[in-house]
């Protein structure tokens, strides 16, 4: 009877776990599409699609630092090779390469915080808004799957 009562629990705690890994995917994938947007944002202003506004430009700056600063723990091994609903997924080279993949947040990281003491104007912004989408251009390729 004991042992009965235990195995649920562990059942139980492997079901919890697999819920607690779908939260890491999905705040994950949640954490990148606010990337998209602010980045989207920046580049309606490069276009001149919209007015140069550097609250928005501080805005989009602090949040990919937000995201450089928790990218080491977006990933956690348990979460490989599941995947959810979505166009995209993590390509199971984040774990097999990870020396790789921890280089690459590190240089967006720095680009990001280089960029942030640089754009003070539409000009500026022209100049930074490449050097960041070709770090985060450079980690999709290798690291991140477009599922068919
Ligand atoms: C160090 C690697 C890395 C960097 C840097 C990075 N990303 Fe990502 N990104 C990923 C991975 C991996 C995925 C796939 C995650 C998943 O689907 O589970 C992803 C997914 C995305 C998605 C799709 C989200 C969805 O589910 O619809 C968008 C949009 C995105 N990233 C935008 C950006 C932007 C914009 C930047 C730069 C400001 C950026 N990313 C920087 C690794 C990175």
């Amino acid at each position: 009877m004991k042992r009965i009562v235990v195995v649920a629990a562990v059942l139980a705690f492997s079901a919890g776990a697999v819920v607690a890994q779908q939260d890491q995917i999905k705040q994950t994938q949640s954490q990148m599409k606010d990337n998209g947007k602010n980045a989207g944002a920046l580049a309606a202003m490069v276009k001149g699609e919209k007015p140069y506004d550097q609250a928005t430009v501080d805005a989009a700056l602090a949040q990919f630092e937000d995201t450089a600063k928790k990218l080491p723990t977006l990933f956690p091994e348990s979460t490989k090779g599941l995947k959810l609903d979505g166009d995209y997924s993590a390509s199971p080279k984040i774990w097999e390469d990870k020396a790789g993949f921890e280089q690459h947040i590190a240089s967006f990281a720095k680009v990001v915080g280089d960029s942030k003491g640089k754009i003070r104007d539409l000009e500026t912004l022209k100049a930074e808004l490449p050097v960041i989408g070709k770090q985060c251009g450079g980690c999709h390729e290798t690291y991140r799957v477009k599922k068919g």
